[in-house]
């Protein structure tokens, strides 16, 4: 048994902001942001509006587009770092305002590389038959926990959601997938806060997204274009057998030189981040939905997902879409 991608949904909030908009938040320009990340503008959420409402239009898309209902899911998982509530989780949330009722539901938290994640244990889960259909969720509202009087993260992150049905299928469509994690840079990349250290911490103050980028460029930029060799050798597969690379939308750079590494020309890499920023967990569902529903990506070919997020943690994915 096997999984296979049937179809693909994902949204953004109306809301945009611009490097221009950023211009007058801090000391920055449209120049620097685009040249040093590839990012021209990226989607925020309104006050009021929440990752659950992002979610949940991603996956009724999603939904539409395979013909099905909420009922027809055996499990619903989303990867998120920025959860509506700690509980009930986000999958349940999201059942919830779907209609669902019955089947697993949960949410996991692994940074940037959730989606990869939460595609593996989907994948795991079909194969050896405890479900035979999954809505897969990369969902994040990242401006709640960005510093907008800090020039070197506000200008990265922006919101939005994403979203996969996978399938139970005699033919193979997640060829192979790899996730990896490693604690050793915990302090390059982190949210600071959570429940357990107790609110009292916080002394009535916010925390933020806390980065050292420079650092964080360079362990990503070796990390992802290992993953994505192991995981097309544990395939048997070659880079130049790739039709499209769809990868983790943090930098251009970093997708750049990663290419380079594939000696795979930017024609064949789905780029969004100049519209999205990094959404995190988002970013991959998004950019495949986009690509899937302006025709470029097509049934049959072989796609490479990868991301690299903050613990740090890491994964990728080689599909036959
Ligand atoms: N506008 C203008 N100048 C800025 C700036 C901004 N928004 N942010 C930082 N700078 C300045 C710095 O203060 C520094 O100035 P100095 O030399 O006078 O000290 C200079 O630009 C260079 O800073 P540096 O951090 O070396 O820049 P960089 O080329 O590494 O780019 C990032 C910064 C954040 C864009 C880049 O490091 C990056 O994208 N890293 C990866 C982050 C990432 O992907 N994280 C998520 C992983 S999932």
């Amino acid at each position: 048994m096997y999984s296979r991608i049937l179809s693909t949904g994902h949204f953004v909030p109306e809301r945009i902001l611009t490097n221009r908009d950023l211009e007058q938040m801090v000391n920055t320009s449209d120049e620097w942001i685009q040249s040093r990340t590839g990012i021209r503008e990226r989607h925020i959420v309104s006050d009021g509006e929440t990752n659950l409402d992002l979610c949940e239009q991603a996956a009724r898309r999603a939904l539409e587009a395979a013909d099905l209902t909420p009922q027809d899911l055996d499990l619903i998982l989303v990867a998120t770092t920025t959860p509506n509530q700690v509980f009930p989780n986000m999958g349940v949330l999201l059942q919830e305002r779907l209609g669902g009722h019955g089947y697993a539901c949960f949410s996991l938290e692994a940074a940037c590389a959730g989606f990869i994640y939460a595609l593996s244990v989907a994948n795991s889960m079909i194969q050896t038959r405890q479900i035979q259909r999954a809505l897969v969720i990369g969902g994040e509202t990242l401006s709640r926990i960005t510093d907008y009087t800090d020039r070197s993260t506000c200008i990265l992150f922006g919101d939005g959601a994403g979203a996969v049905i996978l399938e139970g299928a005699e033919e193979a469509g997640i060829l192979s997938v790899r996730i990896h994690a490693d604690g050793m840079h915990k302090d390059l990349l982190y949210f600071p806060s959570g429940i357990s250290q107790g609110f009292d911490r916080l002394r009535g103050k916010r925390d933020f997204i806390q980065m050292r980028g420079n650092e964080v460029f360079r362990v990503a930029v070796n990390t992802l274009c290992q993953i994505a060799q192991e995981t097309l050798d544990a395939a048997g597969m070659s880079p130049d057998e790739l039709s499209w690379l769809v990868p983790h939308q943090a930098n251009l750079r970093i997708i750049e030189a990663i290419a380079r590494k594939l000696a795979l020309p930017m024609e064949r890499v789905v780029l969004t981040i100049g519209e999205h920023g990094n959404t995190s967990t988002a970013s991959i569902p998004m950019a495949l939905d986009v690509a899937v529903r302006d025709g470029r990506i097509q049934r049959g070919q072989l796609l490479l997902f990868e991301a690299f997020g903050g613990g740090f943690t890491w994964g990728s994915a080689l599909v036959r879409f």
